[in-house]
């Protein structure tokens, strides 16, 4: 009789292309039989009696421990993250080992590894940060870099400390060509955002809420536009991160109708959150730092816009953008003290934990979204661009045994959200008093159960690196001849 790690039985299973009920067999780490009535015993056996089971969650864009230049602090390490992640269902997470001015990109990726190991509970690998892109850096160590399975790079073209003017992004990207990478860009205009801040401040508006206004839509629709034309020059693929609103939908939309190859992201703080969060009336002046991130949430009219692009295809995939840093304490949001102005806020939110569970209830359960889109925004799709398919990001035969049994819940039951029951170390949620109608019940990361019935147990340490693949073949070919 065939003997198994673990058997998840009764599985409804969802994926991309299928949805089916069967039994999953598990051995050493991986999928190694789905079947109907699957013959054979398991160490473990699981009944997921007919609940839905989709691929573990793949967050393609999250920032645990990351260094900073302003004394703050990221409040969560690679164990708080990765194990609030797990419990929301994420068993694969794509934090960013971030290059300082002046120094290597491998010294970023050294001392990032060393942050990772001995505490990463789920499975995990690394975009790069490039914010010098010197000669050696685009000619040299990203191509050595790229052979190593570091193959996306995030480019900036805002943050005083990272951004890179066009001359640099073009270099990043005729590497990214060249080597068969994926670039992944924050759009926003550096020098309106100074413009518009000095003006702002210069004014004595120095609260949280106009953080939006130092940041409109049209610095991102510019940014987005300049983004995609330089990508069309240097003939590659990009991705443009967090899309917060209609006017860079616009321009996604517009790039691809010219059939370029633009990919698109966006995270829930711009389907749940609004500008208004940031000007709440509170006792507390900087209550609004809590939804403080670039690009901001956009006013309420820019949701539906965002709904209908995940339905559509325009998005490839939903990332949380999980950056969080606590509200008390003198590291984090008040790090410029009681009354910091705007600018000196940190940017960033939390949403590991939260990313599929408010995407599950509000995009599917609430009829947005078929389940296959949302498996495909939230797993296959990340894995698939960031060259970790079919290893992740599906529920297959030889793929990881990465998956999520979800428990659904009535009208009048649903489960509110509360940080304290959260697993990330930030102090708040951006997302309290949320009624959510599913939550995952079980997450399994590579066979092992690391969440069941509210309770985590995954030991710090037991997630792995994973080298990424290229995304796509090298281009040797000369991009100058779509010019001639
Ligand atoms: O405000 C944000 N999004 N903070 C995280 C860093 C980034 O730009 O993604
Ligand atoms: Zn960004
Ligand atoms: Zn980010």
């Amino acid at each position: 009789m065939t003997r198994y790690d673990l058997i998840l039985r009764n599985a409804d299973i969802a994926t991309v292309g299928d949805r089916y009920r069967a039994d999953i067999g598990v051995r050493e780490g991986r999928i190694c039989a789905i079947a109907q009535g699957l013959e054979g015993s398991a160490a473990h056996e699981i009944d997921a009696g007919g609940r839905l089971v989709t691929p573990g969650g793949v967050d393609g864009h999250c920032h645990f421990d990351q260094p900073t230049s302003d004394g703050s602090r990221f409040a969560d390490d690679f164990y708080t993250g990765t194990r609030s992640a797990a419990c929301g269902g994420t068993t694969t997470v794509l934090p960013f080992a971030a290059q300082q001015k002046g120094h290597s990109v491998q010294a970023a990726v050294d001392d990032y590894h060393r942050r990772a190991e001995g505490k990463a509970v789920i499975d995990y690998a690394f975009h790069l940060i490039v914010s010098d892109a010197t000669r050696d850096v685009t000619q040299r160590e990203l191509p050595a870099l790229i052979e190593k399975g570091y193959t996306s790079f995030k480019i900036y073209m805002t943050y005083d400390d990272l951004k890179l003017d066009d001359r640099q992004v073009i270099e990043v990207l005729a590497t990214a060509r060249r080597h068969g990478a994926m670039t992944m860009v924050h759009a926003e205009n550096a020098d309106c955002i100074a413009w518009l801040t000095e003006q702002l401040l210069d004014a004595g508006l120095t609260a949280p809420r106009y953080h939006t206004s130092s940041r409109p839509m049209a610095v991102e629709r510019e940014a987005t536009h300049r983004a995609i034309a330089l990508a069309e020059l240097v003939d590659t693929p990009i991705l443009i991160v967090h899309v917060s609103g209609r006017e860079a939908v616009e321009q996604i939309h517009w790039a691809r109708g010219r059939g370029l190859p633009i990919h698109a992201e966006t995270c829930p703080q711009y389907l749940f959150l609004s500008a208004e969060d940031l000007g709440l009336d509170h006792e507390d002046p900087m209550h609004g730092a809590r939804c403080i991130c670039s690009p901001p949430p956009r006013d309420k009219a820019n949701q539906p816009f965002i709904w209908n692009a995940l339905a559509s295809g325009l998005f490839t995939i939903v990332s949380s953008d999980h950056a969080p840093f606590n509200m008390q304490g003198a590291d984090g949001k008040r790090v410029a003290g009681e009354n910091a102005s705007f600018d000196r806020i940190p940017n960033g939110i939390p949403g590991v934990e939260t990313r599929l569970p408010l995407l599950m209830s509000e995009g599917v359960l609430a009829g947005r979204l078929d389940i296959h889109r949302f498996v495909e925004l939230t797993a296959t799709n990340p894995a698939r661009l960031y060259g970790l398919y079919p290893r992740k990001g599906t529920i297959a035969v030889g793929s990881d045994a990465d998956f999520v049994v979800w428990d659904q819940f009535g009208e009048g039951e649903e489960k509110t959200i509360a940080n304290g029951m959260l697993h990330h170390a930030a102090d708040y949620t951006p997302y309290e008093g949320m009624k959510l109608r599913a939550w995952p019940g079980i997450t399994v990361s590579r066979g092992r159960v690391v969440w069941q019935d509210g309770e985590f147990r995954a030991e710090p340490g037991s997630g792995q690196f994973l080298p990424c693949l290229r995304p796509r073949a090298p281009n040797a070919g000369n991009p100058l001849d779509k010019w001639l």
